[in-house]
């Protein structure tokens, strides 16, 4: 996983539990959770790993206050001492914080901890990296303090920690799909009811992830202001939430940009539902390509280098169809390309993004070391 310290090295000892959880790709139904609708992810091969035990005291004395807990990420190299009574400056350090306050809301006791974590889920480009922190942290907790939590409840609170902690207002789709995604089998979760079904992919086909190297700028206020978009459009047509509106209802009414951010919401509703029934490698493609059309017309949140990479992804054979993927604003695409032809339909796009300015690299399948 990595050439970093492990928990022995920094702690001098042995971990008494160790939790794990994978990063994410949606493959469809983006900007839809929080509009209480559809969403596919699947889980990628790349995980988190979060190794705790109980502190020994210092010098006889037990860790306490602003020093209680002790937290390392190697990937970072960075380490944090915290309480839980102070939210820690470090964004990494605030989705564990979080975790802890939400395991003790749920009544746990949760005593000073030495924390490490080790990562290869690529961060920063829409994969997931802090769910799966979230989780990851929670299933350690589950196991050191025995608690009575299900992968449904752990997801809650890994999204709660998000929103309450680290100042993320987020929908479920990452934490369910940290929670309960398979790396074989996409995840068809409706995020009202959180009923959910894994959906094979289409015959012959594999997943392919590729980051287009730009960072997500504007990412948290556009996503908060497409969020307040879609409160207001439902407030004005009479629904609980975007999910309840029908194609086509009363929506010529609606002033602008709010009739397009409604369309993307309940077109790309409709994809989902139609991605599951069994489609095809190149149906499931189209589906792809026209959640991100709508992506970038409609709900505006694609950016130049996303268009151009999913441009270059959809001129190769082998690719189905591709996508922005995640929040938007910059980070990784997604494609469907024919099983087994991944690694040199990634290699063909490097280059030919390269060609075009861009600076792109191969995350899903994961590059060998
Ligand atoms: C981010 C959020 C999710 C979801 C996606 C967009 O990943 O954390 O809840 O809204 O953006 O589909």
């Amino acid at each position: 996983m990595s050439r970093a310290p492990d928990f022995q090295a920094v702690f001098g000892g042995a971990p008494e539990v160790v939790g794990e959880a994978p990063g994410r790709v949606n493959l469809l139904g983006e900007h839809t959770d929080y509009n209480d609708g559809f969403v596919l992810p699947i889980a990628i091969p790349q995980r988190t790993r979060v190794a705790l035990r109980r502190a020994a005291a210092d010098a006889g004395r037990p860790r306490a206050g602003n020093d209680a807990h002790r937290l390392h990420a190697a990937e970072l190299g960075a380490e944090v001492r915290f309480g839980m009574d102070d939210l820690p400056q470090e964004q990494f350090a605030r989705y564990v914080y979080g975790c802890l306050v939400q395991a003790q809301g749920a009544g746990a006791v949760v005593p000073p901890l030495d924390i490490h974590v080790a990562s290869d889920v690529p961060m920063g480009v829409g994969l997931s990296s802090s769910a799966a922190l979230e989780v990851a942290t929670l299933r350690a907790l589950r196991s050191l303090l025995g608690l009575a939590l299900d992968d449904v409840q752990i997801a809650q609170l890994a999204q709660r920690a998000e929103i309450e902690q680290a100042g993320v207002r987020c929908g479920i789709l990452d934490q369910m799909a940290c929670s309960l995604a398979d790396t074989r089998r996409a995840l068809l979760l409706d995020t009202r009811s959180l009923e959910r079904r894994f959906v094979d992919l289409p015959e012959g086909s594999q997943v392919l992830v590729i980051d287009s190297g730009t960072p997500r700028s504007l990412a948290e206020s556009g996503y908060n202001q497409r969020r307040a978009e879609c409160e207001q459009a439902a407030a004005l047509l009479g629904v609980a939430s975007l999910r309840d509106v029908r194609d086509g209802q009363g929506l010529q009414g609606l002033p602008e940009p709010l009739l397009r951010r409604v369309r993307h919401v309940v077109t790309e509703n409709a994809r989902v539902l139609q991605a599951v029934d069994a489609p095809s490698a190149l149906d499931f493609g189209d589906l792809m390509n026209a959640s991100h059309d709508s992506l970038r017309d409609d709900y505006e949140v694609s950016t130049p280098a996303l268009d151009r990479l999913v441009e270059v992804l959809r001129q190769q054979p082998a690719v189905y169809g591709a996508r922005l993927t995640g929040a938007g604003f910059g980070g990784a695409c997604v494609a469907l390309c024919r099983a087994g032809e991944a690694v040199e339909t990634a290699d063909a796009v490097l280059q030919a993004y390269a060609a075009a300015g861009g600076a792109g690299r191969l995350l899903v399948p994961p590059p060998a070391a």
